[in-house]
């Protein structure tokens, strides 16, 4: 199933616009590919979710004002947010036709995913609007944003593979609660060029991902009123400098590393029968790495 001929279907432009994403780094296929292996089905499986989670970027890029996305330009930057979301609908809608092709579980495990991904990205926003340092709240947030489309993907390359559903479901779930603390750990520590978009981001945009929580636990009242009046702020090399170091000087970095361990270890062990090298690969190469 090749998704670009299916834009080319539907409209000239937004077959133009689609050919100007570039590839990310397929997660969810490969998670579908090591669950199910690579018969027909997997693949169409694979390229549905790999759409549909297109589709929430695009969205997403929106939401959070981003003019990058898989290092190169967004599609929002270049041709606009309505353009970015109607794109992303159609994406969508195609990804949910193309689900009617499987069995109704694993139509609804991805459809119910969406609306939950749907709720996580309202509640990122809600959350950004001031400095929260509840990790509960945290939690839940990237639970719904991010884990629940791996989880879902889990799910339902287990389902087409006759695998147990609840065992891989609890491994996706981790997984994807993993992911999304790496993800806000690297925003922290790489540089803009290893990003491909500019680093220290979620600060800027509100968000107090696990590093800051952490971050703003143990610094002292001098030091936790500067962090608070950068907040929002577009920070200069020197402000943005002095938040990396506090962040690995405090440990915030190590810990919520340590975190997303903890997560992987929780993630391994759900499906610890099944002696899968691929899956415990998955982890690793996310975790055990220079952060
Ligand atoms: C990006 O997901 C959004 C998050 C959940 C952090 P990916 O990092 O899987 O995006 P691509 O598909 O590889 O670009
Ligand atoms: C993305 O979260 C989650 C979804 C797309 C649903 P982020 O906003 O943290 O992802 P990036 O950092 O833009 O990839
Ligand atoms: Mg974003
Ligand atoms: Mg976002
Ligand atoms: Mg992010």
């Amino acid at each position: 199933m090749l998704i670009s001929n299916f834009i080319k279907e539907i409209d000239d432009d937004a077959f133009l616009l689609y050919q100007k994403i570039s590839q990310g780094k397929m997660l969810r296929a490969k998670l579908v590919s090591k669950i199910a292996g690579d018969s027909e089905d997997s693949k169409k499986l694979s390229a549905v979710i790999e759409m549909i989670h297109t589709a929430s970027l695009l969205h997403d890029d929106v939401i959070d004002e981003s003019k990058t996305r898989r290092g190169v330009h967004s599609i929002n930057a270049l041709y606009g947010d309505k353009s970015a979301i109607m794109l992303g609908d159609i994406l969508y809608s195609k990804g949910f036709l193309e689900l009617l092709y499987f069995d109704k579980e694993i139509a609804k495990f991805i459809s119910d995913a969406v609306c939950e991904l749907s709720v996580g990205e309202m509640m990122d926003v809600n959350l950004s609007n001031e400095i929260n340092l509840d990790k509960v709240k945290y939690f839940q947030m990237i639970y719904k944003k991010t884990s629940v489309l791996i989880e879902a993907t889990a799910k339902s390359a287990a389902y087409l593979a006759k695998k147990d559903v609840i065992s891989y479901g609890l491994y996706g779930k981790n997984l994807g609660l993993a992911f999304q603390v790496i993800d806000d750990v690297l925003d922290v520590t790489m540089s803009d060029e290893q990003l491909g978009k500019p680093s220290l981001a979620d600060f800027k945009e509100g968000k107090t991902t696990l590093p800051y929580i952490y971050l703003f636990e143990s610094l002292n009242d001098q030091d936790a009123q500067r962090l608070k009046s950068l907040y929002k702020k577009e920070l200069t090399e020197d402000e943005k400098n002095w938040i990396k170091q506090k962040m690995r000087e405090s440990g915030a970095i190590l810990r919520a590393v340590e975190f997303a361990q903890k997560l992987g270890k929780e993630a391994l062990k759900a499906i610890e029968v099944d002696k899968n090298d691929d899956l415990q690969r998955v982890i690793t190469d996310m975790i055990e790495r220079d952060f």
